[in-house]
């Protein structure tokens, strides 16, 4: 395997991760909020603090600062969807923090509908924003990047892999 293939292969593994805690988040609510499931808060608590520690404070910086800024390097091609995609990274943590609040709301009230409607937009969000990276500047990177920046791509995420995903 190249160091390319490697790279994206870890690269869309985390996706793949970060998109089962989401959908395992939506599950759980859904069941509750269908009545066949009590709310597990200490579950929505671990994933929220999973998704903060990791996806936030790992995965988004690391493509900002390898993937992302080697293809800048490389080309003007990527630029408009990077400035789009690193936006997004900024506010990730700030839409995180609305769905905790939205939880805690619903938790005191006792109505979910806010939370479920918070917590699916994020979803949404991520998902859209993965898709992005996935069909659009993986795309462009492949075609753009030289072998030294997979290289360094790859080393970057690979020292992610001791943190636990
Ligand atoms: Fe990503």
């Amino acid at each position: 395997m190249t160091a390319m293939t490697l790279a994206i292969d870890i690269i869309k593994d985390e996706h793949k991760s970060m998109g089962a805690v989401l959908k395992g988040l939506q599950a759980h609510l859904e069941a509750v909020r269908e009545g066949r499931d009590k709310p597990d808060y200490p579950l929505f608590q671990a994933m929220f603090d999973y998704i903060e520690t990791i996806p936030d404070r790992v995965h988004h910086p690391k493509e900002d600062e390898t993937l992302f800024r080697l293809l800048r390097l490389r080309t003007q091609e990527a630029d408009v969807i990077l400035d789009e995609l690193e936006g997004q990274h900024q506010v990730c943590a700030n839409l995180l923090a609305s769905v905790r609040r939205a939880m805690g709301a619903g938790r005191e009230s006792g109505d979910l509908t806010a939370f479920a409607r918070s917590l699916d937009a994020y979803a949404e969000f991520l998902w859209e924003h993965m898709r992005k990276e996935e069909e659009i500047v993986l795309p462009l990177a492949e075609r753009h990047l030289t072998s030294q920046d997979w290289e360094a791509i790859q080393a970057a995420f690979q020292a992610n892999r001791s943190q636990a995903w």
